[in-house]
């Protein structure tokens, strides 16, 4: 007997931020609302193997650091610390399991449905959808008016190099290793290989950083993302610019990784205990039979949508998240999320995506927003820039954190904002009073205007937008 159809308004496939926030939202809004997933836990690669447990590795590694090296000038001597690495990642396994049954309680709350197992397309007929699900307990069809794609990304493979989980591994290793590497090298200097590098560093790793181009995060402003890079140096992190891995080797418990320049010609090879491939993520859209509902992917691989709606080729199915171009951060997904879960409800959802803000959870932390000086010059967008470091601040001082600086750039005639770049402590919390300027197209002299409690690290951001207009009170 065929497997009765499960009716929804709306089926979600895709736990992941994305996915999950959108059904919230759906659902609060009164649509009936399905999630598909087929990881046993919501949450998707940021709670479960992404954003969440490197951050509980990235604090809990800063505070060993910090008692390794960073309390004399505090006044504080302690006896060497020792490295529990087992107890470090059951409390990151703990923190883990606390969100993603945080989610399912959300889940049950928000009565929406949730069909565990492998979603995949099967056709629509009379204005509705059919998704089948693959679960291990049997398959399930349901349908739904309109079904919103959030299946996530997977990470690139490079060529040549096979993933073993032992020597060769990705972040989802990375962040589960039971034992310091005392080399590691990692293939990629964007996010996650400096987010993963400095919690490896901090316990006591050689870490070492191949990159394809010649400097770290190209997509923030050229002089910050230099200024990061100086400090990641401090830091002992080791980097090999304008280089790439063609191929590893395993050899006695250890890795050789073989390189070559930028113009091909064969460099001397590196032995080290990891290689972790960090070259990005691409769209995951493996055996969701999009064909059978007509949805196209662009060149690039990403399931194609209008950029106003996120409506795909087909009208009744919507993307989001990485699948879709843009970002691949969890916020750009959520709000496209709950955007469309407005629109689907007949409000007026929106996403501003010059608002987007990118973090860098590293020590000192890395935050931006909007656009650097080399972007508004291509653009012929005439700027003004104030910077101010963190050195002076009071607050930075009492905190012994005095790394880093803000700057903003303004529209010499309107002195709108266009971009703001942090490199300091506390940058990606501070990057939320400069999404809100931006949101609500302030001016670099709204900031300056502003109060900015007295001691903090956001009147660094006050000192800089007043350094706008070349009055900064602390120069
Ligand atoms: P990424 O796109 O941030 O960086 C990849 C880096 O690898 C780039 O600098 C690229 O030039 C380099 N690369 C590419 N091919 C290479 C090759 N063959 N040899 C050497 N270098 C090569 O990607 P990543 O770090 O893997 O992160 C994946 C995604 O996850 C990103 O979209 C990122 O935004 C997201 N993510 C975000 C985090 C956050 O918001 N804090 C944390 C971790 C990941």
């Amino acid at each position: 007997m065929a497997p009765e159809t499960q009716q929804f308004d709306l089926i979600v496939l895709g736990g992941g931020p994305g996915g999950y926030v959108c059904a919230i939202r759906a659902s609060q809004l009164g649509l009936k609302t399905a999630l598909v997933e087929k990881r046993a836990t919501i949450g998707g690669t940021c709670v479960n193997v992404g954003c969440i447990p490197s951050k509980a590795l990235l604090d809990s590694s800063h505070r060993y650091h910090d008692l390794m090296e960073g309390l004399t000038e505090h006044g504080i001597e302690v006896e060497k610390p020792r490295l529990n690495l087992k107890a470090m990642m059951d409390r990151k396994t703990g923190i883990v399991k606390e969100l993603t049954d945080g989610l399912d309680f959300l889940m049950k709350k928000n009565k929406i449905t949730v069909l565990r197992g492998t979603g995949s397309f099967i056709g629509q007929k009379d204005g509705q959808v059919q998704i089948q699900v693959e679960g291990q307990n049997g398959s399930a069809v349901a349908q739904a008016g309109k079904v919103v794609i959030a299946t996530g990304s997977e990470v690139i493979p490079l060529p040549g190099l096979e993933v073993d989980g032992e020597h060769i591994i990705t972040s989802d290793h990375a962040i589960a290793l039971q034992k310091v590497p005392e080399h590691l090298v990692i293939i990629g200097g964007g996010v996650i290989g400096l987010e993963l590098g400095s919690v490896w560093k901090r316990l006591g790793a050689r870490v070492t950083v191949i990159e394809l181009l010649p400097g770290i995060l190209m997509g923030l402003d050229r002089q910050m993302r230099e200024l990061a890079l100086r400090l990641f140096k401090q830091q002992g992190l080791e980097f090999l610019f304008e280089h790439k891995v063609v191929g590893a080797e395993n050899k006695k418990g250890q890795v050789e990784i073989k390189i070559v320049d930028k113009d091909d010609k064969e460099a001397a090879p590196i032995i080290a205990d990891k290689l972790l491939v960090a070259v990005g993520r691409r769209p995951f859209t493996d055996k969701l039979n999009l064909e059978s509902v007509g949805v196209k992917l662009t060149e690039r691989g990403r399931v194609a949508v209008d950029g106003h709606s996120l409506q795909t080729s087909n009208p009744l199915i919507y993307a989001i998240g990485d699948v879709i171009d843009g970002p691949m951060l969890a916020h750009k997904a959520e709000e496209e999320g709950v955007k469309i879960a407005e629109d689907l409800a007949g409000k007026s959802g929106h996403v501003n995506y010059n608002a987007v803000p990118f973090v860098v959870y590293s020590w000192p932390e890395i935050a931006w927003v909007g656009k650097g000086e080399d972007e508004l010059k291509a653009a012929g967008i005439p700027y003004n820039s104030g910077k101010f470091l963190f050195r002076p601040n009071g607050r930075a001082k009492a905190m012994g954190a005095g790394d880093g600086q803000v700057k903003i750039l303004a529209h010499k005639e309107t002195d709108e904002l266009l971009g703001i770049a942090i490199v300091g402590p506390g940058a990606s919390e501070l990057i939320a009073e400069a999404v809100i300027a931006i949101e609500f197209g302030a001016a670099a002299e709204d900031i300056a205007r502003s109060f900015h409690a007295h001691p903090t690290l956001a009147e660094v951001m006050k000192e800089a937008a007043l350094a706008v207009d070349r009055r900064a009170l602390h120069a």
